[in-house]
């Protein structure tokens, strides 16, 4: 069997994932000649629509989400070619008949970029209409769930027709190069290791700002809010690699047992700290980007009954050997100051000043940026050239991976669904990893339900609430608001 080799089946193949991330994604694999030759991409959808029309339709989609696509180049000559469309009504027993001829010879990979509650009907009739052989994989995307229950009754259903090694759930930030250079950045240098506990570490920062509001998803994010669209998966998956111990091995269930582990330790937050540690608010009016932002509740779809937070913040600690005793502070929001996602490691102050105490002593501190920029800045304290004393300066040991790489068009996208085909589950969640975190998120939820943690508020454009920086400010420490520059 060849597995490089696939047919793609997409559910929800004229959906807004499938037009602006998935097409484009595989498409530009095919402009660089990755894709074989009998592999075929199949769309699904409700409408009646003929193949031509929906080759019509992808092409309409490459035009607007690929940049410098043109229709008279050979890799869209050879991708058109592979396409076709299934009609399925997914409610109607008949239209699964049309799904069929499920090759025995190549990767079979059915990617549900469609609504998360159609996952658990779509795994469900996969299986009564013995869709599933050895040869198929699934892809779901977040959220999966909105609770540990709703998560566990989707898990169930992908687990009674599909083994858990054929079940990749997509987390897209593990598909970012940022994020899989953090295991790099640790685990293939010695000089961070020995450095990487509470023996020299102050405190983490975990940052991941937008400068979007809710666009044109305000009914989506209503229902869902930061914590459970940001926190539960993205943020949780980079404070794991940043906070796991060393895996045995790159291999995929080396990696997932270190993240499930850190996951396990996290402290759950109780009646006393949830409102001491956590904030919760909604972004009101602003200036975005250079132009009028409307407030959180002035979005369309956006129920002011809902009482959704758009940002979150949080100080947490991780119960283990390594990490007793440093906290860990995450916020993530919409209509921030910009579009900015870092981790910042403070090191703890030098245990004996040897220079004069007016000198501007620092604590160490890396910047591992995720974005803009992707790369790696040391800031370190140095000795300011001249003749007179000791005065010091902190000057930054920076690494732009893109004075390096051409990192420009490659979407997570890319990675990802060639991992699914080659099946490499490496940077895809696992099933106790996503209903571990759904736990100690939903003790959150209840918590902040329970003891009334009051909505805040922040203006658009900003860096989020007064009462996020006092969460650090408590502690004698400050947030670091945005990105790191390149040094010149
Ligand atoms: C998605 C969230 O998972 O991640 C969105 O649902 C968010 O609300 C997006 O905007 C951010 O992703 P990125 O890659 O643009 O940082």
């Amino acid at each position: 069997m060849d597995l490089n080799t696939f047919n793609l089946y997409l559910f929800g193949g004229t959906g807004d994932l499938s037009n602006r991330k998935l097409i484009p994604a595989i498409f530009r694999q095919e402009t660089l000649g990755n894709i074989n030759n009998d592999s075929e991409i199949i769309g699904l959808g409700s409408r009646d629509i003929s193949v031509d029309d929906y080759t019509s339709m992808v092409q309409e989609s490459l035009t607007k989400h690929f940049p410098g696509f043109n229709e008279n180049d050979e890799a869209w000559k050879r991708f058109s070619k592979r396409l076709s469309y299934i009609k399925i009504d997914i409610n109607s027993k008949e239209d699964w008949k049309n799904i069929n001829n499920i090759p025995t010879n190549k990767a079979v990979v059915y990617y549900l970029a469609t609504p998360p509650n159609l996952y658990k009907q779509i795994a469900t009739c996969l299986k009564e209409n013995n869709l599933i052989q050895d040869n198929c994989r699934v892809v779901v995307e977040k959220p999966i769930g909105t609770d540990l229950e709703s998560a566990e009754d989707i898990n169930n259903s992908l687990s009674a027709g599909f083994n858990e090694t054929q079940i990749y759930r997509i987390d897209h930030y593990l598909g970012k190069e940022a994020v899989q250079n953090l295991l790099a950045l640790r685990f293939a240098n010695t000089i961070f290791e020995k450095s990487w506990s509470n023996s020299a570490i102050d405190h983490i920062q975990i940052t991941v700002a937008e400068d979007l509001g809710v666009e044109d998803r305000g009914g989506y994010y209503d229902e869902t809010g930061a914590l459970r669209d940001m926190v539960q998966n993205h943020l949780l998956q980079i404070l794991c690699l940043i906070a796991m111990e060393p895996p045995v091995s790159i291999q995929s269930e080396s990696v997932r047992d270190e993240k499930l582990k850190v996951l396990k330790s996290l402290a759950p937050f109780t009646e006393d700290t949830i409102a001491l540690n956590s904030v919760r608010a909604q972004y009101l009016d602003g200036i975005s980007k250079g132009e009028p932002a409307c407030a959180y509740l002035d979005e369309n779809g956006v129920d002011p009954k809902n009482n959704t937070e758009t940002f979150v913040a949080l100080k947490l600690e991780i119960n283990n050997w390594r990490w007793s005793g440093v906290p860990f502070y995450l916020r993530t929001g919409k209509r921030m100051n910009s579009k900015s996602s870092e981790i910042v490691v403070r090191y703890k102050s030098v245990p004996h000043n040897i220079f004069s105490k007016e000198a501007a002593l620092k604590p160490d501190q890396l910047v591992l940026r995720i974005h803009p920029d992707e790369g790696i800045d040391l800031k370190l304290n140095t000795k300011q050239p001249g003749v007179s004393g000791y005065d010091l300066e902190e000057l930054p040991l920076d690494l732009n991976l893109h004075d390096y790489h051409e990192l420009g068009h490659q979407d997570c996208y890319e990675r990802l669904l060639l991992d699914v085909i080659r099946g490499n589950p490496s940077l895809f969640v696992r099933r106790d990893e996503i209903e571990a975190s759904w736990k100690w998120i939903d003790n959150i939820i209840n918590l902040w339900k329970s003891q009334d943690v009051p909505m805040e508020e922040y203006i658009s454009g900003g860096w989020g609430p007064s009462n996020a920086d006092l969460l650090l400010k408590r502690d004698f420490r400050s947030w670091k608001n945005g990105s790191s520059k390149k040094s010149k």
